[in-house]
């Protein structure tokens, strides 16, 4: 045998020279979930680990995290119901709660990279991305609402804007929006292929954003589909998208993998709350070592060619690794 792989193998100091795939702690950006209450702490049941937190909490949370490394934030509003409506008005209201937070924590800390998502569905009444009529989800009148709702979150000065929506034309549309109103350096980080996943399931609990009716089949995209990720990472492209995002991750490294293959913008994965449960469930029955699990599916994102991996493990990841 002229050739025998396991040398390559025989001390963690080979094994570390050869090894192609390294995941950091500034590979990620951190979701986060933003209560009106400014000092509550709520904690998702059904993401082991995870709380809604309240401004103040959320500055100590913010903080400690940027002191591990990590330097990315997604905020999702936690909406209470009776400011739903069906227009989803206070996704565009300056005054909200949400913005405020908004601008006190890019205040406190201006070196932090804060994104915001564009969608309706937390604000919605009837629990959808884009505005409903007759059971219909409408596509072009949405974008006027979307393009108000990130001129709203850009005017806080947030870094990084994700259209999570799945509307034909919004990152163009949003594109335009902000820079007729000098927002040329905002950034926009496009869902591309967004998959209607039941793996959002502990999402929707966190936000109670799940849909009234129906389901969001409509608009996102359908899971046997792969070929259908270039037409909107075309699109998105050609209207100006920062960055491309594959959501979920672990069930369509696939789809990371194309998309890496076949185009130059960076790659974002969006390893989403379900994903993280399982592993949760399944540690918490003691059937997997959460540790090597954890690092081990977010290996799997980076090396089918995610830049950047959106992921509620950051923390404890930035912990075990520092
Ligand atoms: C809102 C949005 C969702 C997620 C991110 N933005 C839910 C959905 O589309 O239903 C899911 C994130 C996760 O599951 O972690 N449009």
């Amino acid at each position: 045998m002229n050739i025998r792989p396991r040398r390559n193998r025989k001390s963690e100091a080979i094994r570390s020279l050869i090894q192609e795939t390294r995941v950091t702690t500034s590979d990620f950006i951190f979701p986060l979930f933003l209560l009106e209450g400014v000092n509550d702490s709520i904690a998702v049941d059904s993401m082991p680990g995870i709380h809604r937190l309240g401004l103040e909490k959320m500055l100590k949370e913010i903080e400690t995290c940027l002191s591990l490394g990590i330097k990315a934030f997604d905020i999702f509003p936690v909406v209470p119901e009776h400011y739903k409506d069906s227009a989803a008005t206070r996704c565009y209201d300056d005054g909200f709660f949400y913005q405020q937070a908004l601008r006190r924590i890019k205040k406190e800390f201006p070196e932090a990279c804060i994104m915001t998502d564009v969608a309706l569905d937390p604000y919605s009444s009837d629990g959808h991305d884009g505005l409903v009529k007759d059971g219909r989800i409408l596509n072009d009148e949405t974008l006027e609402v979307l393009g108000k709702q990130a001129l709203s979150q850009a005017a806080c000065g947030i870094d990084i804007i994700g259209p999570s929506d799945m509307m034909d034309g919004r990152v163009g549309y949003i594109r335009e929006v902000l820079d007729s109103n000098g927002f040329t350096e905002v950034s926009i980080m496009s869902y591309t292929a967004k998959y209607a996943s039941a793996f959002y399931g502990p999402f929707r609990d966190a936000l109670d954003s799940a849909p009234k009716s129906g389901d969001k089949k409509t608009y996102q995209m359908n899971p046997a589909n792969q070929q259908e990720a270039l037409i909107e990472a075309d699109l998105d492209v050609e209207e100006g998208a920062d960055f491309l995002m594959v959501k979920p991750a672990l069930a369509y490294l696939d789809v990371i993998k194309l998309l890496k293959d076949s185009y130059p913008q960076p790659i974002a994965a969006y390893n989403v709350s379900g994903e993280y449960s399982m592993l949760k469930a399944a540690s918490a029955k003691g059937w997997l070592d959460y540790d090597r699990v954890m690092q081990e599916t977010l290996m799997s994102i980076k090396r089918a060619g995610a830049d950047v991996i959106l992921t509620y493990h950051a923390k404890e990841f930035a912990l075990l690794n520092r």
